[in-house]
């Protein structure tokens, strides 16, 4: 056991918040995750928040070397699943600067995706899929999708509905079975 609680030989998996705008709603989607996931998975989940790293624009000057603890934090991780926002049409361009400091930081991982937008943000996770594939991750087929309209109430509180808990049971257990599966090749 080390002092973050994390067991030796444990698979890691990231929970990557692919929004920094104050007042986002991937904050309170991936602490939803990281609860949920004590509840059904016996990996180790963690929040990869991108706010902690002011990542410059790829191909500007590091002077503050962010990129280089960034790469180093992903690379603690065998798999991850994406809270990811739509922004038009795609993911955000936040989300988009991080991956393209990662390379085969990446390679060989296990993902999932939860999603939200107007509509469930599902324009933005096919765009995830390709950039997924370009990276050599694994990234299920089992998505969830969360409505903006229909997951919150009326004044504005997440209330996931019960729709989504058999899907949660899957993407919890398949990124930890296709983690585990990829480990040879890591
Ligand atoms: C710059 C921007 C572009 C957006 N574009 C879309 C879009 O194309 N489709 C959509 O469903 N929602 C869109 N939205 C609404 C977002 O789904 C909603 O604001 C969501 O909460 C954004 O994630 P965040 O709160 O974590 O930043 C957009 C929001 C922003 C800020």
């Amino acid at each position: 056991m080390t002092s973050s609680g994390y067991k030796m030989n444990e698979l890691k998996i990231g929970i990557i918040l692919s929004t920094i705008r104050k007042g986002r709603r991937s904050q309170e989607i991936g602490n939803w995750l990281l609860k949920e996931s004590s509840k059904y998975s016996r990996s180790h989940y963690e929040i990869i928040d991108l706010r902690d790293y002011d990542l410059p624009l790829y191909g500007k000057e590091d002077k503050l070397g962010v990129s280089k603890k960034f790469i180093e934090k992903t690379a603690e991780f065998d798999g991850f699943i994406f809270v990811l926002a739509e922004y038009n049409h795609s993911i955000p361009g936040v989300l988009k600067n991080a991956f393209d400091y990662l390379g085969k930081t990446m390679h060989n991982k296990a993902a999932a995706i939860v999603s939200y937008g107007a509509i469930g943000g599902a324009r933005a996770a096919e765009h995830l899929r390709g950039i997924l594939g370009q990276m050599d991750v694994a990234c299920i087929s089992t998505q969830i999708a969360l409505s903006i309209f229909y997951d919150y109430d009326d004044n504005q509180n997440f209330k996931p509905l019960d729709l989504h808990d058999d899907n949660l049971k899957i993407i919890f257990k398949r990124v930890a079975e296709w983690a585990e599966a990829l480990k040879p090749l890591r």
